[in-house]
């Protein structure tokens, strides 16, 4: 799996990137009321220039991903000068208040994220099989301490591809994931694209261990 998103980042098929902030993180985001100053956590992060939105409104960034070239490319397009280490089992860039680590998400543990407060997810969803979700789900509560909040992007497609990615993941999905450890919002739906594609925008917030 972690191969086949190497490759597609080599081949250029890379669709899900958009070419500007993306218009719900705009809308949506300063209803959560998260304090500027705490970090956001980016899970499967790609080169979403969302990141940058985010970092510009004063949130540092801990973005993860698996292709290092992806990495690279949203440096190459960003501004300051560049920092690079290793704390294993991630080689980390730092760009001013992004700081971008190249892995995988599911090797990321509680003691990188002691100063996350919030998260940004679009697209991590699809990315991933059903087996994939459930843990993605379960890890990302892990990571989180209690309160903390996040706006979740996801898509659904109306036109089943015959194998991801992107999977298939339904509203429905969504909420069974989430709800053990998080309060679940849907905010919005749009329309489908002519691709087919309609995405959901939620509010998650991570339960208190009292409430789980
Ligand atoms: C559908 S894309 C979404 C990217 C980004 N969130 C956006 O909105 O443009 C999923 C991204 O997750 C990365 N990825 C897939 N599995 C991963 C994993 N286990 N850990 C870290 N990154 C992963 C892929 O390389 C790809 O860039």
């Amino acid at each position: 799996m972690a191969n086949e998103w190497i490759e597609r980042w080599r081949d250029g098929r890379i669709g899900f990137h958009l070419e500007k902030t993306h218009p719900q993180l705009m809308r949506y985001w300063p209803s959560l009321n998260v304090p500027a100053g705490g970090k956001v956590l980016v899970p499967l992060c790609g080169k979403s220039l969302d990141m940058r939105w985010l970092a510009q409104r004063g949130y540092p960034v801990l973005g993860i991903e698996l292709s290092s070239q992806a990495i690279e490319e949203f440096l190459a397009e960003g501004e300051g000068e560049v920092a690079r280490y290793h704390r294993e089992p991630f080689d980390i860039w730092r760009q001013g208040n992004v700081e971008l680590w190249c892995g995988d998400f599911f090797q990321l543990h509680i003691e990188n994220t002691r100063e996350i407060q919030s998260f940004y997810d679009r697209a991590s969803l699809i990315a991933l099989r059903s087996a994939a979700r459930q843990r993605y789900a379960f890890h990302l509560a892990q990571l989180l301490p209690p309160g903390a909040k996040g706006l979740m992007i996801t898509i659904t497609r109306s036109i089943l591809p015959e194998k991801g990615p992107p999977y298939h993941v339904e509203s429905d999905e969504v909420r069974l994931l989430f709800t053990p450890n998080f309060e679940v919002e849907l905010l919005d739906v749009l329309p489908a694209d002519d691709r087919g594609f309609s995405e959901h925008i939620w509010t998650l917030t991570r339960r208190g261990p009292s409430e789980i």
